[in-house]
């Protein structure tokens, strides 16, 4: 593994805008880091692809966030981590952290009643990935996993609060409201922005994880420990890449941090 250090950047993946959300805890909880964001929004969904697709798609990823010189890797897109991560990380040059591990530990931590339920694409609900990383943290605790589809769209459309989402999440999330669960796990980039929503069917009974403060915590305890950790700066300096027409993430991005993002440079993915 090469050896990193303090002033290079953070690199964070994505198969498109969602992982903003993790990029945001990221710049909240660690001001003096440079984070090079990179989301494949010409090959967006990851979601309903196969294992070997996401795979490919992950590497070739991480192959551009290399070549930029980043000092660790997060993977915040909640697919690539339950498919891809395992296998990639075994011959990248520096550390890579995903985004179902940390929301594991913090569903753990957060049930009373050992009983937690999952929500994600299909991709990663049909992996198990939570209920594996879950059941070696407590083996005794039941989790009741379901998959979502529309609700990637819904938030892509910008349809955080309207009537429709709510129709949608209360045939979705029904089984929740009855299987006993006391904590859910928004496993997937995307649903943190319909946490309104699914409060409003679930109920405050339930206690909503969302992976990316519990990343951003795992992505801060590693820089500390392995000393490359970046404690002061006077500039910081974000850039974001997508692999398809800026504009969209223009206009997109705004949901997911809050701010407007101007510097968005498109490249051709396909090459790495
Ligand atoms: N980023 C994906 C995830 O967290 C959601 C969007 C997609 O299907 O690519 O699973």
């Amino acid at each position: 593994m090469a050896e990193a250090s303090r002033s290079q950047p953070i690199g964070i993946f994505d198969s498109g805008l969602g992982g903003l959300t993790v990029a945001k805890e990221i710049f909240r909880l660690l001001p003096n880091e440079d984070v090079i964001y990179f989301g494949d929004t010409g090959r967006y969904p990851y979601g309903p692809r196969s294992k070997d697709i996401v795979v490919e798609f992950s590497r070739q990823n991480t192959r551009f966030l290399l070549e930029q010189g980043v000092k660790m890797i997060v993977v915040a897109c909640n697919t690539a981590s339950a498919l891809a991560l395992s296998v990639i990380k075994q011959d990248c040059d520096v550390d890579m952290l995903g985004v179902t591990k940390p929301g594991a530990l913090s569903a753990v931590k957060a049930t009373r009643n050992g009983k937690i339920g999952v929500i994600g694409t299909t991709g990663t609900i049909s992996s198990d990935i939570y209920a594996k990383e879950i059941g070696e943290l407590d083996s005794k605790i039941k989790v009741f996993s379901l998959a979502c589809p529309l609700f990637v769209h819904l938030v892509e459309e910008g349809y955080l609060n309207k009537p429709a989402s709510k129709l949608i999440a209360e045939d979705y999330l029904a089984p929740f409201c009855t299987n006993g669960v006391d904590t859910l796990v928004l496993g997937c980039t995307h649903y943190p922005l319909l946490k309104e929503v699914i409060r409003e069917v679930l109920g405050d009974r339930v206690v909503l994880i969302d992976s990316a403060e519990e990343t951003a915590q795992t992505v801060y305890q590693h820089l500390m420990s392995t000393n490359i950790l970046r404690e002061k700066t006077t500039d910081v300096l974000h850039k974001f890449y997508v692999s398809d027409l800026p504009d969209r993430f223009h206009q997109v991005a705004r949901h997911f941090l809050g701010d407007k993002i101007t510097n968005v440079i498109r490249i051709d993915i396909t090459k790495y």
